[in-house]
């Protein structure tokens, strides 16, 4: 599976996106270890605390199934510039994928890759507890 590939598959769950509220559609594609992609898109709710990012959306999706060995996921958004995942998202990231990459596509489209450390330095682990 290469980043174009799971870009485009973010793309396709964007188009599901719940966004009444925002306008801010979001799209994620999950890649396993095992080859296999859960995808997600953002939900959002008149009680605005209760918005599910796509990202989490799509790890939960994944996790809910069974699956716990995580590659990367690549996050596609309607803005123009890239977007980079919200902090929870981040450190549901450091929970399950702490050694995962993060495929963004730009204005351009170029494909840049962030590692989950990079994005989350010096992050609470279950090492801290
Ligand atoms: N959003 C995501 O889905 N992922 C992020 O990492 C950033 C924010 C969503 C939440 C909300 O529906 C909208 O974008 C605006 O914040």
């Amino acid at each position: 599976m290469d980043e174009k590939k799971l870009i485009f598959l973010a793309k396709e769950a964007k188009k599901h996106a719940y966004v009444p509220y925002s306008h801010f559609q979001v799209g994620a594609a999950l890649l396993t270890v095992s080859g296999k992609v859960y995808t997600g898109c953002n939900i959002e709710n008149a009680s605005y605390g209760a918005t599910n990012c796509a990202e989490r959306t799509a790890f939960f999706k994944a996790i809910s199934e069974g699956e716990r060995d995580f590659k990367a996921i690549a996050i596609v958004s309607s803005s123009e510039e890239e977007t980079f995942p919200c902090g929870i998202c981040r450190q549901v990231m450091m929970e399950f994928m702490p050694n995962g990459i993060v495929i963004l596509e730009t204005k351009n489209g170029q494909i840049k890759q962030y590692t989950v450390q990079e994005l989350l330095p010096f992050a609470f682990t279950s090492k801290d507890l």
